[in-house]
């Protein structure tokens, strides 16, 4: 008889064929502008720790005295077991800090959205959601059983026409990535909202690669646009810019008070450990007080692209640090990926299915923890290895 596993194994060998088998690699330290992966010392430039807090001593400071105080996990689900006063800190906190009238905390923020989507709208209801949205905002759609329209990316005309071709007598929502982690670029909001006041449709943003980044002094992309008190709701990670893991719903009250009734993550999965919620709070308290950090990954992140275009690289039309190499052949963003590896720079190559056919790319994250010195060897290191292999 045939293994009940023969299916999976012919899955990995034919990923494997294909060049798509993710290999991932192991970190041996903290995250930082360095990172010893698979025993090498090299400079970051893959992940999304934009202000440097992964491994900031507050940070790290603050979790061990919320550990000392109340624990390390939760051991429940806050509906049935009550709620930390630490997480009721942390959700005011944020409130203030985004002004907002209330926050919900998440586990994470695919939990945020497999939460929030199917608690706002259900079978008789209408999704509109951007083409290129974040695979979590895709599985809450689903989740929620609403039907899903999906508008161009980044097309306020679309969406109108979208929303003129469909009828519904139920609930609508238009929902959409503030920033699109592939790219770099951000979500045109303010005619979103108006193509959504104009309809009387619920407005939900993404701003996972927002918050922390963009705004003032990082608070994200309603504060970047002005529309404060305009977007009904807007899901952000503390697992980014924050430096921890956590996700978060902010909005009206009764949109919060909603999703502590009916977010299934909510209500079904236990809340943020200690040290997590402990430490999100820190980084809170150094984002309200202080927009050095944010405004050093803006000068890096300017830095960084100016110098790449100088070097005749196509970086994309990025509006945010995430900086797009464009190499357009998947072999070649490989290639070039595990020769910057060897110079001593981690940049991940990104090809199809995560991005289309021939538009494969080296995707860098740039950080607050570089030191100029260390945009000065990363970007020695693009120019050696984009000349060896004839792409400037
Ligand atoms: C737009 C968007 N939403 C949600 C998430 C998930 O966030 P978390 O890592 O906190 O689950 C991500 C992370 O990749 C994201 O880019």
């Amino acid at each position: 008889m045939e293994s009940k596993t023969s299916w999976i194994e012919a899955e990995i060998a034919r990923l494997k064929e294909q060049g798509l088998f993710t290999n991932i690699r192991t970190l041996e330290s903290p995250q930082g502008a360095w990172l010893t992966v698979d025993g090498k010392r090299v400079l970051n430039f893959s992940s999304n720790n934009y202000l440097g807090l992964a491994n900031d001593p507050r940070l790290i400071e603050a979790a061990k005295q919320a550990m000392d105080k109340y624990g390390v996990g939760p051991a429940a689900v806050r509906s049935i077991a009550g709620t930390m006063s630490l997480h009721l800190e942390l959700e005011r906190k944020l409130a203030a800090f985004k002004g907002v009238e209330a926050t919900v905390t998440f586990q994470s923020g695919f939990n945020a959205n497999l939460a929030t989507l199917p608690a706002l709208v259900g079978k008789d209801d209408v999704i509109f959601s951007d083409e290129l949205n974040h695979a979590s905002i895709i599985d809450g759609a689903r989740l929620s059983r609403a039907e899903i329209v999906r508008f161009a990316h980044a097309d306020p005309d679309d969406l109108r026409r979208q929303i003129a071709n469909t009828q519904t007598s139920g609930r609508r929502l238009i929902v959409s990535d503030g920033v699109f982690s592939m790219d770099g670029d951000i979500a045109p909001l303010p005619e979103l909202y108006k193509v959504a006041e104009e309809h009387n449709i619920l407005l939900m943003v993404d701003d996972a690669h927002g918050e922390g980044v963009l705004g003032r002094g990082g608070r994200g992309i309603v504060d970047h646009f002005d529309l404060h008190g305009k977007v009904d709701i807007e899901i952000g990670t503390m697992s980014k810019a924050f430096g921890a893991v956590g996700g978060v719903v902010a909005g009206k009250q009764v949109i919060v008070d909603w999703l502590r009734q009916r977010g299934r993550p909510f209500l079904f999965s236990s809340a943020m450990t200690v040290p997590d919620v402990a430490a999100c709070t820190a980084a809170v308290n150094i984002l309200q007080s202080s927009t050095e950090l944010v405004d050093k990954l803006w000068h890096n992140a300017e830095l960084f692209k100016r110098e790449m275009a100088t070097l005749g690289f196509d970086i994309g039309h990025s509006q945010t640090p995430i900086v797009p190499v464009m190499l357009g052949d998947a072999l070649l963003a490989q290639r070039f990926s595990r020769r910057l590896f060897e110079e001593g720079v981690f940049a991940m190559a990104i090809g199809y299915p995560t991005v289309p056919q021939g538009k494969a790319r080296i995707r860098v994250m740039n950080s607050a923890s570089h030191s100029p010195a260390d945009l000065e060897q990363a970007l020695a290191a693009f120019q050696t290895v984009g000349h060896e292999l004839g792409v400037t």
